[in-house]
């Protein structure tokens, strides 16, 4: 019995999402929140035939939270994909004013309703989210380090497609991205330079020019498809996926009792923690990182392991790029009402 809870669920990333998460056999009951047409998505998500039940929620006021509150009711697993998206010339950072109060309070009714859940943030700039859910719980007495996550699952899609399209025009070789899956990962943050692809064996294979071009997809990557959109939003199915990849893997492993292996953007410092290096724990405390997860939560992070001389400077960089943009949102928590 597994209840998942969307919030922002009527949205570009909401909708596929919930799709996603309806064909899920483990998921038990999905709760579908939005200030707009929750109900229209779940009336016509309801009508996929499968055991799961699904409900629609909305705010019957702009002061109303019993819907809210009645969507997160004994939910297991809250994802956060509300809030605006970037349009061209934006950075992730540009969105921080209006989706810091957004999570803020969505985050809020959660910590007050299901203390227990685990909560994936996907709103941007995560590197700033994640700090203020982390905040915003540590108020209300309702954190655990081991249970919230922002979602920078997008970032390992995209090094994965990305370099096995690279090792196709280097050496002609045809891997298959899902054989890189786990190998090549994506640490750091959510957002340009504090995006770190580390690529372990495979990166002797590469030239630097393939490289670099590789890395600026990578860290640029959302700007393509930004640009591609044209104003009309940011990564919708490729992000609807990578949330769906990391939801389904905790939900299969609340449902089975499994241990998974995955990579978010984690609060490290109260965690069991192997290999983090002074130049990060010396710094900040939130990094994205590999680890095992369980019905619990994390049960313990690895740093990677074999950095190349590239890859440790990347950290460098990240690491004092992250440091504001995490004070930013433990700021925001404590200088607003
Ligand atoms: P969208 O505008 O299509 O959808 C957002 C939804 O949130 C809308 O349906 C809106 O009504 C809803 N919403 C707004 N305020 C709300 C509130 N207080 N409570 C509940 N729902 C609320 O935007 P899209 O494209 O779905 O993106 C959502 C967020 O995800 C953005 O912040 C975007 O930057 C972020 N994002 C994150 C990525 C990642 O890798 N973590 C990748 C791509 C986007």
């Amino acid at each position: 019995m597994v209840k998942v809870t969307v919030l922002g669920a009527a949205g570009g990333i909401g909708q596929p999402l919930s799709l996603l998460l309806r064909l899920n056999p483990h998921v038990t009951e999905l709760a579908l929140f939005d200030i707009v047409n929750s109900e229209g998505v779940a009336v016509d998500l309801s009508h996929i035939p499968t055991k799961q039940k699904v409900y629609g929620y909305g705010p019957k006021s702009k002061t109303d939270t019993t819907q809210l509150k009645a969507a997160l009711k004994d939910a297991d697993v809250v994802v956060i994909p509300a809030g605006v998206p970037r349009k061209p010339g934006m950075t992730r950072n540009d969105l921080f004013k209006i989706n810091a109060s957004i999570v803020k309070g969505l985050v809020h009714q959660a910590g007050l309703v299901c203390p227990n859940a685990f909560i994936c943030i996907i709103s941007n700039p995560v590197n700033s989210t994640v700090p203020i859910a982390v905040e915003e719980l540590k108020k209300l007495g309702a954190y655990n380090p081991a249970k919230v996550f922002g979602i920078t699952t997008l970032d390992n899609l995209r090094l994965e497609e990305f370099l096995s399209l690279a090792l196709k025009r280097v050496n002609g070789a045809s891997i298959d991205p899902a054989d890189l899956r786990g190998d090549a990962i994506s640490i750091g943050g959510h957002s340009g330079s504090t995006i770190v692809p580390v690529l372990n064996s495979w990166a002797s294979s590469l030239p630097s020019s393939v490289y670099d071009t590789l890395l600026h997809r990578v860290q640029y990557g959302g700007d393509e498809v930004v640009k591609a959109k044209n104003g009309r939003g940011s990564a919708t199915l490729s992000m609807a996926t990578a949330g769906y990849r990391f939801v389904s893997h905790l939900v299969e492993a609340l449902a089975d009792d499994l241990i998974v292996d995955e990579v978010a953007f984690i609060k490290f410092d109260e965690l069991p923690a192997k290999g983090i290096p002074n130049i990060v724990s010396s710094q900040i405390s939130y990094f994205s990182l590999p680890f095992k997860l369980g019905r619990s939560g994390v049960k313990f992070v690895q740093f990677p392991k074999n950095l190349s001389d590239k890859e440790t400077k990347l950290v460098g960089i990240a690491v004092k790029q992250l440091r504001g943009e995490i004070d930013t949102g433990v700021e925001f928590v404590h200088h607003s009402k």
